[in-house]
């Protein structure tokens, strides 16, 4: 089938060459010329996990293409996908000025019959405002026989740093139409992907658009409920560890999502969890619960700094900080709403200095930040130990989940690791004779004697 992705972000870019693999004709269109340059030579602007050889070898095949031009995109597909940026506004709600420029721009060109599908992350009653704008722009254009079209909501539930994989094998697909046509085009573009069991679910529109939010929301809540009674079992002398495996046990509950560490981060949880605040504000309705979600998840970012505040006495001036990992979680380069940033702000603004890796995120840090000498941004993980006085891990990495120990103790200052991960089994660094602060677990503080016998 012919299919036009506007937006080669991180949602139109991985959607569009896995569509392009299953055998359909899928031209990107963007306004940025250097982004769209550049996946022409294969050079992918994110870092994802097997997405740069799945672009590469479909553009090489031709089934998958790039163009700045709106008007080509317009003529090239039936379906018409719209995964352009859906950013918060000052008050949180989702800014559609994006959906609605490209819908403005379909409608400008579309001289046939057209599926419009919303694949952004939009509020319940974005597809009816397409609608709108599409009708609104034909009206003007045609006099009479104006093409027929619909707004189909289809939203995305892939997740960063297994995208592909996440789209390739969908756990379900909702398509939000009544329009049985509709249905039908995309029931035929996502057979490829529907096998083993049908993984379709259609509903109407807004029911399809909530459930996107609805998905994310319930995700963040049992990460911020986790969050929650792991700072409890803090204060009672429990083990969040010990609960996390008691509870998870329950298949009602479940072992997924109830990870306890530093909140939750990156580009959906935090904004759709706002944006459904918003949304529920418009209609005048309190939610409660989504307020709670966000406010402890602000709070438990600060969560680290408190400790490393508490354990240095308030006295951080000058005080150089390891830190372990910058992207908001695993396998991404990614640091929209990374607790990472909320530590190192607050370490700065105490005087301290940060000495970083990120087995990936360097770049984007050093293109946040830019060359400041307050952030030292070092080539390996070891290389961020020498001459700091304590170890921050931020980010779950593979690659420090096994560190040498005593390198650590050799370089640090302090001897004193604060992990907002879990990474480690308490009685393991017990054995070091490092202290050790993690999430919801008292800390370890090694006796005198312990010290003694490891000097021996
Ligand atoms: C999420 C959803 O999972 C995905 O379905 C949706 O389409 C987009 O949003 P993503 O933002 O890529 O995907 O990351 P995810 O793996 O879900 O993690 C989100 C955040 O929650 C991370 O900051 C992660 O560290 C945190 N998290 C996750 C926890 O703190 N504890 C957990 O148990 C799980």
């Amino acid at each position: 089938m012919k299919v036009t992705v506007f937006g080669v972000g991180y949602v139109g870019l991985v959607q569009g060459a896995t569509l392009a693999q299953a055998g359909h004709e899928v031209l990107c269109i963007d306004i940025d010329k250097e982004k769209v340059k550049g996946l022409k030579k294969g050079v992918i602007p994110i870092y994802e996990p097997g997405l740069e050889s799945l672009v590469q070898e479909n553009y090489k095949a031709g089934r998958l293409n790039f163009s700045c031009n709106p008007e080509e995109g317009v003529k090239h597909g039936y379906l018409q996908f719209i995964a352009v940026g859906t950013p918060p506004d000052e008050d949180g709600s989702a800014d559609l000025s994006y959906v609605l420029n490209v819908a403005q721009t379909i409608a400008q060109y579309m001289d046939e019959s057209k599926v419009i599908v919303n694949k952004s992350t939009v509020p319940v009653g974005t597809a009816d405002l397409v609608e709108a704008e599409i009708a609104k722009v034909l009206e003007q254009r045609f006099s009479d026989s104006e093409p027929q079209f619909s707004v189909v909501s289809n939203p995305e539930f892939l997740k960063e740093g297994a995208a592909v994989d996440d789209c390739m094998r969908p756990d379900r697909i909702v398509i939000g139409t009544k329009c049985k046509q509709s249905e039908e085009a995309l029931r035929e573009l996502y057979a490829p992907f529907n096998r083993n069991h049908d993984k379709i679910i259609v509903m109407d529109v807004k029911s399809a658009e909530l459930t996107k939010y609805a998905a994310n929301c319930m995700l963040a809540t049992k990460i911020s409920f986790m969050n929650e009674v792991a700072n409890l079992a803090e204060c009672l002398g429990a083990d969040i560890e010990q609960v996390r495996l008691g509870i998870g046990s329950d298949p009602r509950i479940g072992y997924h999502f109830i990870y306890p560490g530093v909140g939750y981060g990156g580009s959906c949880f935090p904004k759709d969890v706002q944006a459904l605040i918003r949304t529920a504000e418009s209609c005048d309705f309190n939610a409660k619960v989504l307020k709670a979600v966000e406010s402890r998840n602000v709070e438990q970012k600060n969560i680290l700094y408190k400790k490393i505040e508490k354990h240095f006495s308030g006295n951080l001036k000058g005080k150089k900080i390891a830190i372990w990992g910058l992207a908001f979680k695993p396998n991404t380069d990614d640091m929209r709403e990374a607790p990472s940033r909320v530590l190192m702000e607050s370490l700065w603004n105490a005087g301290a200095i940060v000495q970083a890796y990120d087995p990936e995120a360097m770049k984007e840090a050093q293109r946040i930040y830019g060359v400041d000498e307050k952030l030292i941004l070092c080539g390996t993980k070891e290389g961020a130990l020498k001459g700091a006085d304590a170890l921050v891990i931020v980010t779950e990495w593979q690659e420090f989940r096994a560190p040498d120990f005593e390198l650590i103790k050799e370089n640090l200052s302090e001897n004193v690791i604060f992990d907002g991960r879990n990474l480690y089994n308490p009685e393991r660094v017990k054995d070091k004779a490092i202290k050790y602060y993690s999430i919801g677990r008292v800390a370890y503080t090694p006796t005198p004697t312990m010290r003694a016998k490891q000097k021996r």
